[in-house]
């Protein structure tokens, strides 16, 4: 097995491990009631979960997160995630396709359109490596070769500054953006990898023109904490592996600081009910990547009944406030806030 296949594989195996969590920082979404109605006026059949996004029609608010990419075993799990997500009408992310970039042997696996049809695709590279090598030539390509809707581009320093070999280059990391929204004919989104993007930093890339912001944010899974037992077979730096901003408070600070940037909400999302909340406090879409890991490695039908669990949960939480759809839980979102509650010890 080569080195990056090695890498990959060692990433999933500390990923579905228990301690890929973070042990302290929560999503901050349990912090939030949701609202009830005794009397909704209407069937749990009627509520609408389809809504728009990147001008594609999903059949509900959701995509799966970036994940994988690369060696042949990663290819299966892009195509197990793939025929789920177009089976139910929603989004996918790819995880980093910077091996196959460096190896094109890998394209392969990153192929899914054949699998997916015309599900809306997102790609996905990181701004370390803009930062040290690729360019627009090469950020265009991965998006066409892989026949992508749109690309994210992921801006992770806590994970470069602990994975072995990583890229802590970030200088001039803003510029090479600028450059690269100005340059690339696809959309660009910017994303974290769960430890949150800020309202500072989303306000520094509101004039960019990037298509949305995914938040990212801490409180699911934690890089650090991956890199760590990648790395050393144990976290070494436990405190720093609790660095990151919790879902909710990036998905606010985001909103706050760049209104007009559509927010993916992501990052511990581990149930219906967060995603209900998520789109309340703001998100057009919602993504979730970790709890669809061990199912993907299994097969397509597995993923689609973790997927099919989170929408049927989903349904119900607006079918008890009294929300026929998606566009009247944005409605009425728009004018009431969620109640919130500081006492009680949060739980997950
Ligand atoms: C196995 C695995 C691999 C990941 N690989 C990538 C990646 O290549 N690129 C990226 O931007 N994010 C990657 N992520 C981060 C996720 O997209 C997401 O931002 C993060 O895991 C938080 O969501 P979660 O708590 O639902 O897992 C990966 C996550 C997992 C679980």
């Amino acid at each position: 097995m080569s080195d990056l296949a090695g890498r990959k594989l060692r990433h999933i195996e500390a990923c579905l491990q228990a301690e890929a969590e973070y042990q302290g920082v929560r999503s901050g979404l349990s912090r939030y009631r949701w609202p009830y109605a005794a009397l909704p006026e209407l069937d749990l059949a009627q509520v609408d979960l389809r809504c728009s996004f990147l001008g594609h029609q999903l059949q509900a608010p959701l995509l799966i997160g970036a994940m994988t990419g690369g060696p042949e075993f990663s290819g299966r799990v892009n195509r197990h995630l793939a025929e789920a997500a177009a089976a139910l009408g929603l989004g996918m992310m790819l995880g980093s396709q910077r091996a196959m970039l460096i190896h094109p042997e890998m394209r392969p696996s990153y192929a899914v359109r054949r699998f997916g049809g015309d599900l809306l695709l997102i790609g996905n590279l990181g701004l370390a490596q803009l930062t040290s090598g690729f360019g627009a030539a090469e950020i265009e390509e991965a998006a066409e070769v892989v026949e992508a809707d749109a690309l994210a581009i992921h801006c992770n320093p806590l994970q470069e500054a602990l994975q072995r070999g990583g890229e802590p280059h970030f200088q001039g990391g803003l510029d090479a953006l600028a450059r690269l929204v100005e340059k690339v004919r696809h959309p660009l989104l910017v994303k974290e990898v769960g430890h949150g993007i800020s309202g500072r930093v989303a306000a520094s890339l509101a004039p960019l023109g990037l298509a949305a912001i995914d938040v990212a944010g801490a409180g699911g899974t934690c890089w650090a904490r991956v890199e760590e037992l990648v790395r050393y077979g144990e976290v070494r730096h436990p405190e720093l592996c609790e660095i990151g901003i919790p879902t909710a408070q990036a998905l606010i600070e985001v909103g706050a600081a760049a209104p007009q940037l559509p927010r993916i909400a992501s990052g511990g999302l581990r149930s219906g009910l967060d995603l209900a909340k998520a789109l309340w406090l703001g998100a057009e879409v919602c993504a979730v990547a970790r709890p669809l890991l061990a199912a993907a490695l299994e097969s397509a039908l597995a993923v689609e009944g973790v997927l099919r669990n989170y929408l049927d949960e989903l349904r119900i939480a607006l079918f008890v406030a009294g929300l026929s759809s998606v566009a009247e839980l944005r409605e009425r979102a728009s004018g009431e806030a969620l109640a919130y509650h500081r006492g009680d010890v949060e739980e997950r």
